[in-house]
């Protein structure tokens, strides 16, 4: 291998491993969104001590009742592995919801409430609360 081609490996190497120990990208916007879904949840029980992303987990993957039969969970169409592509119902590809594969998640707000709103009451058959949609960017942040 010739030096130069040898230097090029290095330095993808070296960025490689860089990418698996960062932490998924801070974004203003998005600690914006939490932070308002925070006052949120405080306004909702003083007691709020802030958001888990194991609740999130437990959140994501769970079998919920109270919305369409077809659609009992978000793995439902997100895919039960958040940094895999997802499906809609109609067979459309949904990008990855994990934010280390997918940095532009949950950093628009139009976005993201739209998105709560339809699929909360697809999968729940309500509006999510403050708490549960904290936790579930929480998770999907760190994933
Ligand atoms: C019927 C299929 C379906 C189900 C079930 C579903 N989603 Fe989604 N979701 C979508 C589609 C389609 C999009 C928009 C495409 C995209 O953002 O890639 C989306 C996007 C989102 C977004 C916007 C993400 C962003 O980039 O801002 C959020 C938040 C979200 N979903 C939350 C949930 C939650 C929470 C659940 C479970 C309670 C859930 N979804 C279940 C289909 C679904």
């Amino acid at each position: 291998m010739s030096n130069s081609r040898k230097i090029a490996l290095i330095s993808l190497l070296s960025l490689t491993n860089l990418a698996m120990v960062l932490p998924a990208a801070a974004d203003p916007a998005r600690d914006a969104i939490l932070a308002t879904l925070a006052e949120e949840a405080k306004k909702a029980d003083p007691a709020f001590g802030g958001f888990s992303a194991e609740r999130g987990q437990a959140f994501f993957a769970a079998k919920h009742t109270g919305g369409k039969p077809d659609t009992p969970s978000c793995t439902s169409c997100h895919s039960q592995d958040p940094t895999a592509a997802g499906e809609t119902r109609a067979g459309k590809r949904i990008e990855p919801m994990a934010v280390s594969k997918n940095p532009s998640r949950f950093n628009k707000v139009e976005e993201v409430n739209k998105w709560f709103g339809r699929n909360c009451n697809s999968v729940l058959g309500r509006e999510c609360t403050a708490v549960e949609k904290g936790d579930f960017i929480t998770y999907l942040s760190a994933k």
